[in-house]
């Protein structure tokens, strides 16, 4: 593994993939999707794998996007954008057909929360807040969060979340169907790893299948999503709306959309 930022070690069964760039908030950058795209191949192919632990740092699961990335080095557009390595991690984590636990140690911002969406289980800090604040930031939500949320909600608790960006608790979250478990900040990562451990007493290959037959009345459906999804983002991030809430962010300022 090339990337500093992504740790991935397998130990009893479990591959860990390790979010590290606590000082900038875990922010994930091309390289770190990269990263973990190829982890989650490695974890994949790798027969003594017997379930995936995505986690963060204490305090901080993953801030979302890079947003520098976002400006400097946004995803192609059009057929290019399906290369890019945000798309290839969305690809294998979808991919990926043996369970996938998430401990959230923290906040989890854009892309921090909808990969839960495709985790299998996830169990969040006491103190994670958790946000989907793409529009907010002049762009429209990635991940299939556009049909994933409204499923898992209903269409008005998505909207504040998706259009309004509002923030929300790890109860929140358990309420809304997004976590499983709310967890003292000291435990989740323990508990997480519990529950990956469980599944070396299962038999391999019926969990597979299990996974597979799950998510299969969903699967085209969210990579349609993902798809078109992926092709207003593209444009979106090139916006003028997008490079104000950029400059804003670095500016540490509020963005001033009056003007648009
Ligand atoms: N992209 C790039 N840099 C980021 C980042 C991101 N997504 N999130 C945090 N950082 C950087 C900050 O610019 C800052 O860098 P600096 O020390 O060089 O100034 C550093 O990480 C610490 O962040 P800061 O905002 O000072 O920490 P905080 O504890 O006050 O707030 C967050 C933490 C996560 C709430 C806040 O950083 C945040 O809202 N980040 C952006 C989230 C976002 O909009 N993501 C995109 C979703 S699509």
């Amino acid at each position: 593994m090339t990337c500093p930022h992504i740790r991935f070690a397998v130990l009893d069964g479990v591959a860990t993939i390790e979010i590290a760039r606590a000082e900038k908030k875990n922010a994930l950058t091309r390289e770190m999707y990269s990263a973990m795209a190829q982890a989650l191949k490695e974890a994949q192919a790798e027969g003594k794998v017997r379930a995936v632990l995505i986690t963060g740092q204490p305090g901080i699961f993953t801030s979302g996007n890079d947003i520098e990335d976002f400006m400097s080095r946004p995803p192609g557009q059009g057929s290019d954008a399906m290369d890019s390595p945000v798309f290839q991690f969305m690809q294998a984590l979808l991919s990926c057909d043996k369970p996938v636990i998430a401990a959230v140690t923290g906040a989890a911002i854009g892309i921090g929360t909808t990969l839960l969406l495709h985790c299998d289980f996830v169990y969040v800090s006491d103190e994670a807040r958790l946000a989907m604040p793409f529009v907010s930031l002049g762009l429209v939500p990635e991940f299939a969060s556009s049909l994933v949320v409204p499923q898992l909600m209903g269409h008005r608790r998505a909207a504040e979340k998706l259009l309004l960006g509002d923030p929300f608790t790890a109860e929140q979250a358990v309420e809304c169907g997004i976590a499983n478990a709310v967890l003292p900040a000291s435990e989740v990562v323990n508990h997480a790893r519990r529950v990956a451990l469980r599944f070396n007493a299962l038999p391999p290959g019926a969990v597979r299948e299990a996974k597979q037959l799950m998510r299969a009345p969903q699967r085209e459906a969210v990579l349609k999503t993902i798809r078109e999804e992926g092709a207003l983002f593209g444009a979106r991030l090139r916006s003028p709306e997008a490079q104000e809430a950029f400059q804003a962010f670095f500016q540490k300022r509020k963005p001033d959309f009056s003007q648009f």
